[in-house]
C-alpha cells in the first residue's frame, strides 16, 4: 500500500452506500480506495437486509409447509432445526460478501481494514492491525451508517435485551419476545419469530404501529398479526426492564395510565437507528451536521465542505438499501462533474411482513393534509385469479392519482408478493404515467399484477373485475 501517493477518492464505509460509489467510481477511472472498519457490505449484506429476509424466508418455509393441508399437502412432523436455520443464512451472508469482494477487487479498489477519522479535509488516518496510516485524496465519500438507537430507561443494559444484531446471531430459537418499538424492524422480526413459533409481544409509544405506512394497509397487517397471536401493545411507554426470577426480563411500561408487565425470555429494541459519525472527527474537516443528526448534504451529497460527499443513512435522510445505492451514484456523479441530483420522491419501501407491505410515492393522508386533489381506488387480491390459488384473498393495490395534474402519485400494495410488485409501481410513478397509461398496458394473466391493472382502470372508473 503506497501511503504518499494522492487517491482520486477515498470511501469510508462498505456498505450498499459505499461500496457501490467505489465499484461505480473505479468503473468511471478513478483511482479508489476503500476503507472499512468491520465487514465488507456493511449493516445491509452483513447484520440488515440480508440476513433478516433469510429469517424471514424460513419462516415462511415453516409456516407454508404446515398449512399444506389446505392445498391438500399433507407434511408430517414439520419442525424447525434452528440451528440450520442460522446456517443457511449466514451461507447467504457469506455468498453476497464474498461476490461483493470478488467485485471490489476486480475493479482494482485498493480495500483498506481499519477505522478511519479526519485529520483534515482532505487527509485521513487509518487505524489499522497494523498500526496508522496516512491518506490523502482529492474527495472523501462518507458512507458510515447508523447504529442501533439507546434507550437511557434502567434495565436496557440487561443480557437479554437486544439489538437486531444481537437477536439475529442468538443460537437458539426464544420462547418468548418482546419488541419494543412497532417500526420497520420490530415488524418483520415479530412476524419471522411468530411464524417461528415464538410468543411475541410488541410495544409502541405512538398510537398505532408503523405511522410511515397506509393506514388501511397497517389495519389489515395488525388484523393478521392478532390471528397470528402477535400481541401489540400501542401509547405504551417503557419505564424499565427488570430481571425475571427465572432468567428473561419483565418489561414494565404506563398504557392509558395503568402501570403494565410483560414477561418474556428475551427483548429486541428497536426504536429507531442514528448516524454512525463517532471517531471520524468530522470536526478536523469542517464538515457540519444537519438538523435530523445526520450530516447535512444537499441534493448532490455534497457536505459543508468542498469535495466531501456524505451517502446512505449517515445522513438519515432515508434509511434504506437502494436509497443509499443511488446517492452513491449521484455523488460520484457529482465529483465527475456531472450534474445529478438524488430525488426522493419515489423512493419504495417494502415491510417483509407476511403479509409483506410495500409503498411508494406519497400516501392518502399526507395528499389530503397537503390539500393535494385526489381520486384513490383499491383493486382488491380477491378478485384476482392468482392471488386465489395462493389463498391471498385479503390482499389489495391501492393506487393514487393527482386529479389535476392525472399523475399517479402515490401505491402500496399489501399482500404476498407486494415486494415484487411495487417494483412496477415505482417505474410507473417515476416517470410521471398516468392511471390511462397503465390501464392500457396488458399484464400476463393469470398474475397477481393485474391488480394493478385493474387498479388504474379503477381510478378512470372502469375496473372490471370489482366495482368502485
Ligand atoms: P452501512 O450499511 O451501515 O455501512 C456502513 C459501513 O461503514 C459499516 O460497514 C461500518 O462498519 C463502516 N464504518 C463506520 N464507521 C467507519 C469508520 N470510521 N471507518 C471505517 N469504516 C467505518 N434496508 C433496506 O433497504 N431493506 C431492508 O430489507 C433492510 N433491512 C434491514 C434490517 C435490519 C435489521 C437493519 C438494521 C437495517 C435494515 N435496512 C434495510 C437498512 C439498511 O441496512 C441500511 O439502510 C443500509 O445498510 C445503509 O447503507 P450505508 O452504506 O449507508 O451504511
Ligand atoms: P423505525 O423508525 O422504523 O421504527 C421505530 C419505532 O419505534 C417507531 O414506531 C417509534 O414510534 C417506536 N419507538 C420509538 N421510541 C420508542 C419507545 N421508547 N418505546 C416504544 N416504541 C418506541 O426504526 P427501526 O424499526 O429501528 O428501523 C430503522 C430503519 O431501518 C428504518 O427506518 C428503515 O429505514 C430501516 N429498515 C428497513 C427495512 C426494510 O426496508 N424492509 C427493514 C428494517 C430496517
Amino acid at each position: 500500500m503506497d501511503e504518499m501517493t494522492k487517491r482520486d477518492l477515498i470511501v469510508i464505509g462498505a456498505g450498499p452506500g459505499g461500496y457501490v460509489a467505489a465499484l461505480y467510481a473505479a468503473k468511471q477511472g478513478l483511482k479508489v480506495t476503500l476503507i472499512e472498519k468491520r465487514f465488507i457490505g456493511g449493516t445491509c449484506l452483513n447484520v440488515g437486509c440480508i440476513p433478516t429476509k433469510a429469517l424471514i424466508k424460513a419462516a415462511e418455509v415453516y409456516r407454508e409447509a404446515k398449512n399444506g393441508r389446505l392445498f391438500g399437502i399433507d407434511a408430517e412432523n414439520v419442525s424447525v432445526d434452528y440451528k440450520r436455520v442460522q446456517e443457511r443464512k449466514n451461507q447467504v451472508v457469506k455468498t453476497l460478501v464474498d461476490g461483493t469482494v470478488f467485485l471490489l477487487d476486480k475493479a482494482g479498489i485498493e480495500r483498506l481494514d481499519g477505522t478511519a477519522r479526519f485529520l483534515a479535509p482532505a487527509v485521513l488516518e487509518v487505524e489499522t492491525a497494523s498500526g496508522k496510516v496516512t491518506f490523502e485524496a482529492d474527495d472523501v465519500i462518507i458512507a458510515t451508517g447508523a447504529k442501533t438507537k439507546k434507550l437511557p430507561s434502567p434495565g436496557f443494559d440487561l443480557p437479554c435485551v437486544l439489538d437486531s444484531e444481537g437477536l439475529l446471531s442468538l443460537a437458539e430459537l426464544p420462547r418468548s419476545l418482546a419488541v419494543i418499538g412497532g417500526g420497520i424492524i420490530g415488524m418483520e422480526f415479530a412476524f419471522a419469530f411468530s411464524h417461528l413459533g415464538v410468543k411475541v409481544d410488541v410495544i409502541e409509544a405512538l398510537p398505532d404501529i408503523l405511522a410511515m405506512a397506509d393506514r388501511e394497509a397497517v389495519q389489515r397487517l395488525s388484523r393478521f398479526a392478532k390471528q397470528q397471536k402477535i400481541s401489540i401493545q400501542t401509547g405504551a411507554k417503557v419505564a424499565r426492564i427488570e430481571t425475571g426470577l427465572e432468567g428473561g426480563a419483565h418489561i414494565v411500561y404506563h398504557q392509558d395510565g395503568i402501570e403494565r408487565t410483560i414477561s418474556t425470555e428475551y427483548v429486541l429494541v428497536a426504536v429507531g437507528r442514528v448516524p454512525e459519525v463517532a471517531g471520524l472527527d468530522l470536526e478536523n474537516a469542517g464538515v457540519l451536521m444537519g438538523f435530523n443528526h445526520g450530516i447535512a448534504v444537499d441534493e448532490r451529497m455534497r457536505t459543508s465542505v468542498p469535495h466531501i460527499h456524505a451517502i446512505g443513512d449517515v445522513t438519515n435522510l432515508v434509511q434504506l438499501a437502494h436509497a443509499a445505492s443511488r446517492q452513491a451514484i449521484i455523488a460520484v456523479d457529482d465529483i465527475l462533474g456531472r450534474d445529478a441530483r438524488m430525488d426522493y420522491d419515489f423512493i419504495p419501501s417494502v415491510l417483509y411482513t407476511s403479509p409483506a407491505l410495500a409503498w411508494v410515492g406519497k400516501t392518502e393522508a399526507e395528499l389530503l393534509a397537503a390539500g393535494i386533489p385526489i381520486r384513490v381506488t383499491k383493486s382488491p387480491f380477491g378478485a384476482n385469479g392468482r392471488a386465489i390459488i395462493a389463498n391471498q384473498p385479503l390482499g389489495f393495490v391501492k393506487l393514487i392519482q393527482n386529479l389535476e395534474t392525472k399523475r399517479l402519485v402515490g401505491a402500496t400494495v399489501f399482500g404476498d408478493g407486494a415486494d415484487e410488485l411495487i417494483a412496477t409501481l415505482t417505474v410507473a410513478l417515476q416517470n410521471g404515467l398516468s392511471a390511462e397509461a397503465v390501464a392500457a398496458t396488458v399484464f400476463a394473466h393469470p398474475t397477481v399484477s393485474e391488480t394493478i391493472r385493474e387498479a388504474a382502470a379503477g381510478i378512470l372508473g372502469e375496473a372490471i373485475h370489482y366495482n368502485e
